[in-house]
């Protein structure tokens, strides 16, 4: 990136040129290069417009456009010369048109400023990354719907507390991940909806004396709808905020996620194997399988809420309408997209490949007295009173602690000696299949129950 020429953007009004220090200071060129397509996209859609309200002629907007093509081709084939003098990516642009046509390419800018420029490029830029955003959500949900059906039957503890609760079908478990990204793919749907209205034309805070025609540009660039207020137009940045909001609690989930792919990889849980290519090893130790991607989603978590918190500081107490200030949204919101993006991604590559350990589950299911409510469910069907049936089964449980045995097996005398009313076919409710089969309703751990989410789950994917 070369720093030898002096910015003229404003040179008419200095009479000395910016500090070469400041210049590299208040530059953002470095990081929103990034925003180079949507600047020439909404550039062309200028340039269509102004055309069409006579400002330009056809020869003059047909030179810009082709032009603008060609740079985006510079840009891309990394022949661009970036300048840090020329601070920004729109004017490092603007002024590669000028360099190539002249008095032609100076008039792109008629009727338009940076303010309400940025403020489009950006949600341009946001509008795709969102969209890439919900595929990779789509993806993942696919891969959980997939594991969820071949492991619909598969029984392993669910927790409360992270102490052994009820058993729970693994399918099941796993479906709770689904319905935490559908409601993350809802959220982002609903912001990309106030991301997507068109700032341009605000120009730089009151609108401009020009005869735009505001929703050419808008149908040209696919939004929704064009900004109400100038002044608002140039200085909002509430779908920025609002984006990492929906970014943090989406990358919460994708934490507790980790954390439960953590635990279920280690030696003391061992419910679960990750293949290897997701994992790494230890210099020093030659046993160990780290699961790292797991582990580095969850520690990425803390700069998405980072940039959230900062997006909310950087804005708070700002005046209308443009502030400098604002040119501080980009590197938090990038980084929370690509931080998100890619920790989707590296999900949605990983589930599919998980491999369960089915015996090792059920094993740690028969552990810890899973059954006792449905012990207690038992003996309520036999016509007790629920605290009464907690009571009793307390002291089977604290019996079966004594004795090393669960509840299961235990013989019927030895069942007996806390209720009368056990019977024969306590055994039933006793086992694993019988308690998850037991809850068979709407949202509940039955197989049966699991398999009819997987069918909803598939329906609803198919809906997007
Ligand atoms: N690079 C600036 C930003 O990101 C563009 C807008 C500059 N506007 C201005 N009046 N200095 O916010």
């Amino acid at each position: 990136m070369s720093t030898d020429k002096t910015n003229q953007s404003w040179g008419g009004r200095f009479s000395e040129p910016v500090d070469a220090f400041v210049a590299r200071f208040t530059a953002s060129v470095e990081f929103d290069k990034r925003l180079y397509r949507h600047d020439i996209m909404g550039s062309i859609a200028h340039a269509t417009m102004l055309e069409k309200a006579g400002v330009l002629s056809r020869d003059e907007r047909d030179q810009i456009i082709a032009n603008l093509k060609d740079i985006q081709a510079e840009i891309e084939a990394g022949t661009f010369d970036w300048r840090v003098d020329l601070e920004d990516v729109h004017m490092n642009i603007e002024a590669r048109l000028t360099d190539r046509i002249g008095i032609v390419g100076k008039k792109l800018h008629t009727g338009r400023s940076r303010n309400d420029q940025v403020a489009t490029d950006i949600r341009l830029w946001l509008r795709d990354e969102i969209d890439q955003i919900l595929g990779e959500i789509t993806r993942l949900q696919q891969g959980l719907l997939g594991l969820a059906e071949a492991e619909a039957g598969t029984i392993m503890p669910g927790f409360t507390h992270l102490q052994t609760a009820q058993p729970v079908t693994f399918g099941h478990h796993l479906l709770a991940w689904f319905e935490m990204l559908s409601r993350d793919y809802e959220r982002l749907v609903d912001c990309r909806k106030r991301t997507n209205r068109m700032p341009l034309g605000s120009a730089a805070l009151a609108g401009t004396t020009y005869p735009i025609q505001r929703e050419i540009t808008c149908q040209l660039l696919g939004f929704e709808a064009i900004s109400g207020n100038s002044l608002d137009g140039v200085s909002d940045r509430d779908f920025a905020i609002e984006f990492c909001a929906a970014a943090s609690v989406a990358m919460m989930h994708l934490s507790r996620f980790s954390e439960e792919l953590v635990l279920w990889t280690s030696a003391q849980f061992q419910f679960i194997d990750l293949p290897d290519r997701f994992c790494t090893g230890s210099s020093i130790m030659p046993q160990k399988k780290n699961p790292d991607v797991p582990e580095l989603v969850r520690g990425k978590t803390g700069r998405v809420f980072g940039a959230l918190t900062g997006l909310l500081a950087l804005m708070k107490g700002q005046p209308l309408a443009y502030n400098k200030d604002n040119q501080e949204d980009k590197e938090p919101l990038f980084d929370a997209a690509d931080t998100l993006r890619d920790s989707l991604r590296a999900f949605a590559d990983m589930i599919p490949a998980i491999r369960p350990k089915r015996e090792v589950m059920r094993e740690a299911a028969l552990r810890g007295f899973s059954t006792a409510t449905d012990l207690a469910d038992y003996l309520v069907r036999k016509g007790l009173p629920f605290r009464d049936c907690h009571e009793i089964v307390g002291h089977a449980v604290k019996y079966g602690v004594d004795s090393g045995k669960d509840l299961a097996e235990m013989s019927l005398d030895e069942l007996r000696r806390f209720s009368d009313q056990i019977g024969d076919d306590v055994f039933a409710v006793l086992t694993l299949e019988g308690s998850v089969n037991a809850r068979d309703h709407i949202g509940g751990t039955a197989p049966a129950q699991v398999r009819a989410a997987v069918e909803r789950g598939r329906a609803l994917l198919a809906s997007r």
